[in-house]
């Protein structure tokens, strides 16, 4: 977000933490396992390569032998046998292979590039390993809404630690977009709305990922994506136009990217869409001028799926031949899938129209990645049968997985606590996602199984004091009624204490390509909720979703209310502990339940306009929708306890000097009879500045644990580089004047309110 290195991360982590963290022996150990020179070997590699093999080592292909899964996450293009991806391999024609079968596949692949290739140069195996390898976490949004990058650290050291035994050297994750439309399907692969959680849980997964070192045989290389803008789709909708201001770049949808190299990232991955007028990939000033230029980024850029291709489609690329030297001299280093690099590149170097100096260039950057990650000393140093059989759903990982879901769970609501249910309730768990093992572990899974994962039905039968107290009916299909479903959910809900039902999205309702134009409960699902609401039993609605939804009728009434995305491998144990009280929710929402689709793109740091609508009922000629406020029925942030939170105390200084920090304090006390974990928020609003800003930022949080009538005091600092913003020059700037601040338990509650004025330097 700001110029220097160290004041990005400043602006991330506050001044004391900076300090610390770029004094810590890990941050040095990281560091230079990411920078160190480049081994001395590399040159005279180059030097002895021939243009085609050049160009091989920037030819990525989907792997030929992968399981069914691996190939139905994209679309089907010509593919090769195994034995003919071999003898590219032999030819020097290819760099790797993505989404392969395993350990298995990687090691016969590369000992042919070892025994039967010219220059024996590694192959590199990546792989979509976005919310775990086979031991599988909870969605990206939904880790997201454990407001806990630790927590999302943890979970991608397991996944690279599985992932990497696997022969898996590259993850194409994490996915770093702001996503602020609802209707987008991908928004459930990243963080969500906001910039600054956005930025922290960037950091953390790319710290997952590589490890202490690169080069270690359980860390693999991180990919930040989808360069850039991906998520600011036209009107949601998947591959769309992008036009955005380089303001709002900057601001937006920039700082997770520049989160992750910091971090120490080594590769970003172009977007598939085009960028005011120019596509992603084939943009020169994102990928030359601002990634490489600016932000001193030495790792490679991979296109996306056929993305260099793409630009034919686009009307930017006349041809493939044009495509290549579009997105090659844009700074797009490796191609994946198109086979355009391995196609065109001899020529056009040979023509001239590609100089052999950005040629070279691609090569290195892609010669120092494999190097930094030890290939060249050990191009077997990952995959391992034996090592892949003992990690992969190994019991520690399972727990963790149980641990991170059930933090991933989100309690929107709960009239008269009716959560936690005893363990005697006689329970009728209702709905498409009830029981079986379908739809567990989610979108954009490449090697999750749910026949591996346990249901809700299981979970919750475990956890109940006798199985026979949880009956379990569909009621309706996922998309379609059930002949006669209803009228079974009807009369187990009449035999039954308290219904828990489990409708919302099935596993292809979000994710790539799913984009929505009503982000709602369907319509099935819709008519069984209100025809178990009409029994008048209490309902506990438990959504499974990839996406915010608007939430109405007998869903929006319901007097519990959970939020429970994708889960993974631990599902069902995962929401009984929450459901019976083992464990009390402590999720937040990390993106906006607007009130209705048509709010969307509703994100809470919005714009005030110059008409908004003040507190209190809707007034004519102010901004809003006919009838509905312009506000969110959930806001980011919001998620409840079975506890009673109190907030009181703020205190902080009335001005925060211009190179000084403000210390703000404020006392959360739990008035509950249970143990939680509260999430305390801290918002702030620059009154007036040279750049409208929005009505609320978030720029710290604290999850603490509260015993039973504990009160705690937390503490926030802000400085300066807390209240930057990019300024008219599209630099950052602060600005002295007034700001408002809120140390809140979400974006739109108002919890407790002060200013303060940021004084002239
Ligand atoms: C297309 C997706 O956009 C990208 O995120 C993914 O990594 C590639 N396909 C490879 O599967």
């Amino acid at each position: 977000m700001l110029n220097s290195r160290i004041s990005r991360r400043a602006a991330l982590m506050g001044a004391g933490a900076i300090t610390a963290w770029a004094a810590s022996p890990a941050r040095a150990l990281i560091r230079a396992s990411q920078t160190a020179p480049l081994p001395g070997f590399i040159e005279p590699l180059i030097a002895k390569m021939t243009v085609e093999e050049k160009a091989g080592q920037l030819t990525l292909m989907a792997a030929a032998w992968a399981g069914a899964a691996a190939t139905a996450l994209n679309p089907p293009t010509a593919g090769a046998t195994f034995e003919q991806q071999l003898d590219e391999v032999r030819k020097g024609r290819l760099t790797g292979v993505f989404n392969g079968a395993g350990a298995e596949m990687s090691r016969r692949m590369q000992t042919v590039a070892m025994r039967e290739s010219r220059l024996k140069i590694p192959l590199i195996f990546a792989a979509d390993v976005i919310h775990g390898y086979r031991t599988i976490f909870p969605v990206p949004l939904g880790e997201a809404a454990s407001w806990e990058p630790a927590l999302a650290e943890r979970s991608a050291r397991v996944a690279a630690i599985e992932a990497a035994a696997a022969g898996i050297d590259w993850t194409f994750a994490p996915m770093v977009d702001i996503a602020r439309d609802a209707r987008w399907g991908r928004g459930v692969e990243g963080a969500g709305e906001d910039v600054y959680l956005g930025n922290l849980f960037a950091a953390a997964r790319v710290r997952g990922f590589q490890g202490k070192a690169l080069a270690d045989r359980d860390s693999v290389l991180a990919c930040a994506k989808h360069f850039a803008a991906y998520g600011a789709a036209e009107a949601g909708l998947d591959y769309n136009t992008v036009d955005v201001s380089e303001r709002t770049l900057r601001e937006l949808y920039f700082p997770p990217f520049e989160a992750a190299l910091d971090e120490g990232a080594l590769s970003v991955m172009a977007a598939f869409n085009e960028l005011s007028g120019i596509p992603a990939t084939g943009n020169a000033w994102l990928l030359n001028d601002v990634l490489h230029g600016e932000w001193k980024f030495d790792g490679l850029v991979v296109s996306d799926y056929t993305g260099d291709e793409e630009m034919i489609a686009h009307g930017y690329a006349a041809d493939a031949r044009d495509a290549t030297r579009l997105a090659f001299l844009a700074g797009v280093d490796m191609s994946m899938q198109s086979g355009f690099y391995i196609q065109h590149l001899p020529a056009l170097v040979a023509s001239g129209e590609v100089p052999m100096e950005r040629l070279d260039q691609a090569v290195r950057r892609v010669l120092a990645v494999k190097a930094r990650l030890g290939l060249f000393d050990d191009p077997f140093r990952r995959a391992d049968p034996r090592r892949e059989k003992a990690v992969v759903l190994s019991k520690p990982h399972r727990e963790l997985a149980r641990d991170v879901a059930r933090r991933s769970i989100v309690l929107l609501k709960n009239e008269g606590g009716l959560l936690p249910l005893a363990r005697n309730t006689r329970v009728a768990l209702i709905g498409p996602f009830a029981g079986g093992q379908h739809d567990l572990v989610g979108p954009w899974c490449v090697y999750g199984d749910d026949a591996q994962a346990i249901d809700l039905a299981t979970g919750m039968r475990a956890a109940a004091a006798q199985p026979a107290l949880v009956s379990v009916t569909a009621g309706s299909g996922i998309e379609a009624p059930i002949v006669g479903g209803i009228e079974a959910a009807v009369s187990a809900a009449r035999a039954a204490d308290v219904v828990v039902l489990a409708i919302g999205e099935g596993t292809r309702m979000s994710g790539e390509a799913q984009s929505v134009t009503e982000i709602t409960v369907p319509a099935p699902q819709m008519a069984l909720a209100e025809a178990v609401a009409a029994t008048d039993k209490p309902i506990v609605v438990l959504l499974k979703n990839g996406r915010a939804l608007a939430l109405e009728g007998a869903v929006a009434a319901a007097p519990a209310i959970l939020v429970s995305w994708f889960l993974g491998t631990e599902t069902g144990p995962a929401i009984a502990d929450v459901l019976y009280g083992a464990y009390s929710p402590s999720g937040r929402l990390p993106v906006s339940f607007p009130r209705a689709s048509g709010q969307v793109p509703y994100h809470y740091d919005h714009k005030p306009t110059g008409r908004p609508n003040p507190a209190g009922p809707l007034q004519e000629y102010k901004a809003h929708y006919r009838g509905i406020p312009n506000s969110a029925l959930y806001p980011f942030g919001h998620g409840l306890t079975y506890g009673r939170i109190g907030y009181a105390g703020l205190a902080h200084d009335p001005t925060l000097a211009w190179g000084g920090t403000l210390t703000v304090r404020a006392t959360v006390r739990n008035e509950g009879e249970r143990a939680v974990e509260e999430v305390v928020q801290l918002y702030v609003r620059d009154r007036t500045a040279s750049i409208t800003r929005p009505v609320r930022q978030l720029k710290r949080f604290a999850k603490v644990m509260l015993k039973p009538g504990e009160a705690r005091e937390v503490t926030f600092t802000l400085t300066r580089a807390d209240l930057m913003f990019i300024g008219r020059d599209n630099r950052p700037v602060a600005e002295p004047g007034l700001f408002d601040l809120w140390v809140a338990p979400s974006a739109e509650a108002e919890g407790l309110h002060g200013q303060f004025t940021l004084a002239a330097g």
